[in-house]
């Protein structure tokens, strides 16, 4: 697909076949989103990519703060991958300062591009998705039985697309542009 045609045409994705994606295509996707730019080249982002049904349930019951329409977007999943980040890198001196003013921000702004450039190779390759930021973060670590050094950055709902999303209204180019 050519890029921008895939930049465009990405949507986010909220109801899914119930065809399994294959993990030679999950592998496929990751192997592109590794190369999603990262601080210092820290490549801090991490996939766990759950396809228990049990654990997917448990999470929809238990880690997306009693939101409905996130939970029943996870059962209807394929899979749901977990975006976690090595907690205490992007951001960081060597001597355990922030570098910069925006403290440890820096590893939600990794874990973002991970998010898209991962979504869009999804895309890439037939398979939907929706990033999900409204989940409690505690709970899916503990679900999933995340180490301690990482953070959940965000989840994302894979599987093959039952619906074809209108596209969102979006800002014209003049609104988003300023110039000095
Ligand atoms: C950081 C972030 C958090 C989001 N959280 C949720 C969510 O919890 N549930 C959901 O259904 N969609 C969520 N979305 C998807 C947005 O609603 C969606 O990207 C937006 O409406 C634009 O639609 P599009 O992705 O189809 O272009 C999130 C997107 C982002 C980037």
């Amino acid at each position: 697909m050519e890029l921008i045609e895939g930049i465009r045409t990405r949507r986010s994705v909220r109801r899914f076949t119930g065809e399994k994606v294959s993990r030679e295509t999950i592998e496929t996707i990751i192997d592109a989103a590794r190369f999603a730019p990262t601080w210092k080249n820290s490549q801090t982002p991490g996939y766990v990519v759950v396809e228990s049904r049990d654990i997917i349930e448990k999470i929809a019951d238990e880690g997306v703060m009693g939101r409905e329409h996130n939970a029943g977007i996870i059962k209807g999943a394929a899979a749901l991958v977990v975006l976690t980040s090595v907690k205490g890198i992007c951001g960081y001196e060597p001597d355990g300062s922030f570098t910069t003013s925006k403290g440890s921000e820096w590893q939600m702004f990794d874990a973002g591009i991970a998010a898209q450039t991962f979504c869009l190779a999804a895309h890439n390759y037939g398979v939907g998705s929706v990033i999900m930021g409204i989940f409690d973060e505690r709970e899916v670590a503990r679900i999933i039985g995340l180490d301690d050094s990482r953070a959940v950055s965000a989840l994302i709902a894979i599987g093959y697309p039952a619906q074809e999303p209108n596209e969102p209204k979006r800002k014209d180019v003049e609104e988003y542009v300023s110039y000095i």
